[in-house]
């Protein structure tokens, strides 16, 4: 190698050694006449000190621009005690250079490759190799591995196998929007990228594979936000023979596993099962963070009566009033309540009605806020213990539907537990969702698949599909850590007479079926064994375990929110003879 150690390996033991250091020219100072240089690698920074009286070689030293990168020959010296560096774990020793050849000179940087020194993100995209030079970044970078590694230690160790399944694939319906990609040899047809292995993976267990993982990429078109890319990673697992305690069991264990590995710490198992209407109920969405408490009650029946019109009105209509108790909250500002307002409306609720119960002995009396004038004797105290509001509590309420109660006060509850800081920036908050319904109404009054077609319904609400799809259970769980939802899966339907049940409800026809579906009802029907998996989302796994607040931050090369890599431009028109030779004709 052109080096004999890396910028973070040398210490005061080495001292007395003669050594050769390449790197980036991290930050230059004159001392009169000494010229000190921070080399950086991956590994650290370390400093080089150029002694006056060799006039070539400080000259030299004195014209090398930042991010010049650089092998500097020399000899390890112990720094004097007061010039020693703490925080830097080289930082005993320097290395006196002998000589220095510049191995690549560098146009000025683009952005600050230090730490801390901002840039807006549209140029640090633009510039990621300069960016993904800055430690923070590759630190990221080295988890993300580490995290990975720890994963398929696991499922290598659990007998699962690793086989690789096409990205390019058949258009199938439902699910994710695709992204089509013309075919050259067969004008007029398209594959899809992959969103998912999900056909390929439980055709792996018709093929008698029995324990399957992959590190995948996907492919979705979709909006983004701050925890989605239109290509993402998926930790894919599929296993036969199992229930959802199985698929679960071991996913749990994998993640204790990695968080071991990342944290040192020991994840308590099992996780918390939380039923999908808990949770809806208790928390107002299907991804709850239990980092902290806050649960949300339900007080209509306390309200049909009530004086105040929006409360009855509410529970009238046959909506629901629901409201959370925040502890200490009576010590809130008019503005901070305010802002809680807001983050309501946001969310869809109308308005959000707030009510504080004092310490004892306070002059404006137990209960306080808009509309205590309205309630009646008794009330103010019963809805404050319906939703567990002590002395000093503000409770705070939503009268809405169902729905958009629950949208409201879900945002609520997080906006709340940042305005008293009940969040724990380290904890990690993992629970699973169970019981999820099979289907949802689509816009057009039909029914869909929550998760996707082939999910099975519980075995013993068969016959609901047919007479009340909206009340059939799915053998499904999602994964939720923080907040967010980082893996979902389900136990498959193997049989093909209940697949085509379930083709039916969601409004596959036969015909349609047979013709998209061909394979996977021929699979079926060849001897599919019971089986069941799961997909956890790579990216949102690092990032809510290395505490980072952007899917963006943990990937090498990512998108923009508009779906564009600012750095190579992608994406771009191509020649109209490209085009000609796809057979497609761009709209005018
Ligand atoms: P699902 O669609 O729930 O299930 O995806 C599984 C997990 O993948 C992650 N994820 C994403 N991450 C980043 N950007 C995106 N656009 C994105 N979309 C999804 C999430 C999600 O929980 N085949 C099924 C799994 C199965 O049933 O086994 C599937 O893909 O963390
Ligand atoms: P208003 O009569 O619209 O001024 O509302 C009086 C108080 O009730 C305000 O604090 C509103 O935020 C609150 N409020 C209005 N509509 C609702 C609702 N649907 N749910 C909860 N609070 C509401």
């Amino acid at each position: 190698m052109l080096r004999t150690h890396t910028c973070g390996e040398l210490r005061g033991s080495d001292a007395g050694t003669a050594t050769t250091l390449c790197g980036w020219v991290a930050s230059r100072r004159d001392h009169g006449g000494i010229v000190f240089l921070d080399l950086r690698d991956r590994y650290g920074i370390t400093q080089v000190s150029v002694p006056s009286g060799n006039g070539d070689l400080s000259a030299l030293a004195l014209g090398l621009g930042p991010e010049t990168v650089v092998r500097v020959r020399g000899t390890v010296r112990l720094r004097p005690g007061g010039m020693r560096n703490e925080k830097r774990p080289t930082g005993e020793v320097e290395v006196e250079a002998s000589s220095l050849e510049v191995l690549n000179p560098a146009r000025p940087p683009a952005i600050p490759v230090a730490d801390g020194e901002s840039a807006s993100d549209e140029v640090r995209l633009r510039h990621r190799y300069l960016d993904l030079r800055r430690p923070s970044c590759q630190r990221v970078l080295e988890g993300r591995h580490r995290i990975l590694s720890a994963v398929r230690r696991f499922f290598d160790g659990e007998g699962f196998v690793d086989v690789e399944t096409p990205a390019l694939v058949r258009w199938t319906p439902g699910g994710a929007r695709n992204y089509v990609v013309p075919s050259r040899v067969h004008p007029g047809s398209f594959y899809a990228l992959a969103e998912s292995p999900q056909l390929f993976k439980q055709l792996l267990m018709v093929a008698g594979l029995d324990r399957y993982y992959q590190v995948v990429r996907c492919f979705r078109d979709e909006d983004l936000r701050l925890d989605r890319q239109p290509e993402f990673s998926q930790v894919d697992v599929e296993m036969s023979f199992v229930e959802e305690e199985d698929v679960m069991g071991a996913v749990e264990r994998m993640l204790a596993a990695v968080v071991k590995e990342v944290d040192g710490r020991d994840l308590p198992l099992p996780l918390r099962r939380i039923p999908y209407s808990e949770a809806m109920l208790r928390y107002g969405c299907d991804k709850p963070d239990l980092r902290f408490g806050l649960p949300i009650s339900d007080v209509t029946d306390l309200v049909r009566e009530s004086g105040f019109t929006v409360f009855r009105a509410a529970a009238a209509a046959g909506g629901v009033v629901r409201g959370l108790s925040v502890p200490g909250g009576a010590s809130l500002s008019r503005k901070e309540i305010d802002g809680l307002e807001k983050v309501a409306r946001e969310a869809g609720a109308k308005g959000l009605a707030w009510m504080k119960r004092e310490e004892p002995g306070s002059p404006e009396g137990e209960f306080r806020g808009p509309f205590v004038k309205f309630l009646a004797g008794g009330e103010a105290a019963a809805i404050a213990d319906g939703v567990g509001a002590a002395r000093g509590d503000l409770s705070l309420f939503v009268a809405a539907d169902e729905e958009s109660a629950c949208a409201a006060l879900a945002a609520v509850r997080g906006a709340a537990a940042r305005a008293k800081g009940l969040l724990d920036g380290t904890a990690l908050a993992c629970c699973w969702v169970v019981d999820f319904p099979l289907l949802e109404r689509t816009e057009g009054g039909g029914w869909a698949a929550r998760h996707h077609a082939f999910t099975s319904p519980r075995p013993d609400q068969l016959e609901l599909l047919e007479t009340d799809p909206g009340r059939v259970l799915a053998r499904a769980y999602d994964l939720v850590i923080n907040g967010f939802e980082i893996g979902g899966g389900s136990i498959r339907t193997h049989r093909t007479d209940v697949q085509e049940r379930v083709f039916r409800a969601i409004g596959i026809g036969p015909g349609e079926a047979r013709e998209k579906f061909t394979f996977l009802l021929e699979a079926l029907a060849s001897g599919a064994p019971p089986h069941g998996g799961i997909a956890l989302g790579v990216d949102r796994l690092v990032m809510v375990l290395l505490r980072l607040p952007n899917i963006r931050d943990v990937i090498a090369f990512p998108k923009t929110t508009s779906a564009q890599d600012l750095m190579t431009g992608a994406p771009s028109p191509v020649s109209p003879s490209q085009l000609r030779e796809l057979r497609i004709r761009p709209e005018a």
